[in-house]
């Protein structure tokens, strides 16, 4: 557990954000994301901070982490920027009120739709992924008739060391375009082209990283190519480094806190200082983008314990009224979370179960090895670190409702996701003519 001043165990019950959360499951039912206001604001304002003494930089919120209208507002008042991959979260943001000059657009494949929607919005930077997205872009921007500012994904081959399906610098990744002779041919076609304004580099090697020197290498390479590129007369304006900075999970995870998020990317400034000077270019603009870091650990989901089931000398099954429609994170990458019995919270822990869901299929698990107190049917049981990639890659799997979100600060709750009703699961389902007979 990594528990702080507005996540903690208050007579005898888990508290987030001055709410009690055995209230909170009654007042608003389960499952139930719960996101601690105080924590979002800290660990932006640490990313803030740590980047200060650099003077030209952009911390672009990774919108996929968690996107809704609640968190853009904040995003606005810390001073973020925010960084986009589909058009969906473009529409969010503007309906948020974000100004589109701190947005940051992605997306490997972006549809047509999207460009003209990104190029229309006007966007601070949109990310061209591959070679040949900068002709469908340029004709789009044409169109539109507007210019597109531009920055280039490079692939800088480094290695991060986190799950497969979260590396994306490896040779053989759908992301960008290799470091090197082929990043240089994008760049020099998109200074031919006529509506594109190619501003620098982006990169982003992976997620869910606790190895900083990954970081360290992909920062010197990407300063020695910017290197190479003012050799040959091209000019780097920007230079956006992407996310990926880890959290706590479980077990032998580093503990984080709002100061190390600071720590860590003042040094990796420092380190980007160093480069610059080694390799003799001009200060570039700074972004970096992270989610995970600003948001996970700021979110817990909250459970009603149901059927418990012991299978003698194999193991114990715990079930939730949640499941892989809340958070598919154990089916896709057996991630492991740790969780408290929040009706019991200051008991020991004196047994290790399986938390299942209530979906159709064995694999349905929050974790299969879960150190947890006595805990009886009609607990509240809390799964910490679920802020990032939970509620942004929920479903309706088994027709099962995507859960609320409410904030907490200071004793307070309120929605700033609302709970889907029955109705809203059939909302879109359509009877063709010949079915009405
Ligand atoms: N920038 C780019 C271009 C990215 O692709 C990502 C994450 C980020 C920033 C933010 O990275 P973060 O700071 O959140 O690590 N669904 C997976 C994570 C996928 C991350 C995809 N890209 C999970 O649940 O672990």
């Amino acid at each position: 557990m990594n528990l702080r001043d507005t996540l903690c165990i208050k007579d005898g019950r888990l508290n987030i954000g001055g709410c009690d959360c055995v209230e909170l499951a009654k007042k608003y039912g389960t499952p139930l994301y719960v996101l601690d206001e105080e924590y979002v604001r800290q660990v932006m304002r640490a990313y803030l901070e740590g980047l200060s003494d650099y003077g030209k930089y952009a911390v672009a919120y990774a919108s996929k982490a968690l996107s809704c209208l609640a968190l853009y507002n904040i995003v606005k008042e810390e001073g973020l920027w925010t960084d986009v991959v589909s058009g969906g979260e473009l529409y969010a943001t503007q309906k948020a009120g974000i100004d589109p000059k701190h947005i940051v657009m992605h997306g490997n494949n972006k549809t047509p739709k999207e460009m003209k929607e990104g190029v229309e919005t006007g966007v601070g930077h949109i990310v061209v992924d591959g070679i040949d997205e900068i002709d469908r872009l340029d004709k789009i921007a044409g169109e539109v008739g507007k210019k597109a500012t531009v920055l280039i994904r490079v692939n800088p081959l480094v290695e991060a060391h986190t799950h497969a399906a979260v590396q994306t610098a490896r040779p053989d990744s759908k992301f960008g375009v290799i470091i090197g002779e082929e990043a240089t041919n994008a760049i020099k076609t998109i200074l031919t082209k006529e509506n594109l304004i190619f501003d620098g580099l982006h990169c982003h090697i992976g997620s869910q990283i606790f190895d900083y020197s990954a970081f360290e290498l992909a920062v010197d390479t990407m300063v020695e190519f910017i290197a190479s590129l003012n050799k040959q007369g091209i000019k780097v304006n920007t230079l956006n480094m992407g996310g990926g900075f880890g959290i706590y999970y479980s077990g032998d995870d580093p503990l984080f806190t709002p100061m190390r998020y600071a720590h860590t990317v003042r040094n990796l400034a420092l380190l980007l200082e160093k480069s610059i000077s080694k390799h003799g270019i001009e200060k570039p603009f700074l972004i970096i983008e992270p989610g995970r870091s600003i948001v996970g650990e700021a979110g817990i989901t909250l459970y009603t314990v149901g059927t418990i089931k012991e299978i003698k000398g194999i193991r114990k099954y715990v079930a939730i009224d949640g499941g892989m429609f809340e958070n598919p994170r154990y089916a896709l990458y057996q991630s492991k979370y740790t969780a408290i019995n929040a009706s019991r919270a200051d008991k020991p822990f004196v047994q290790s179960v399986a938390v299942c869901g209530k979906c159709c299929e064995s694999g349905d698990m929050i974790g299969i090895d879960i150190p947890l107190q006595d805990t009886q049917v009609g607990d509240t049981l809390a799964v910490f670190s679920t802020g990032a990639y939970n509620y942004s890659m929920a479903s309706n799997y088994n027709m099962n409702a995507v859960p609320p979100m409410v904030i907490v600060k200071d004793g307070k709750s309120d929605y700033i996701v609302k709970p889907q009703t029955y109705d809203d699961l059939i909302r879109n389902n359509a009877l063709p003519e010949w079915f009405k007979g």
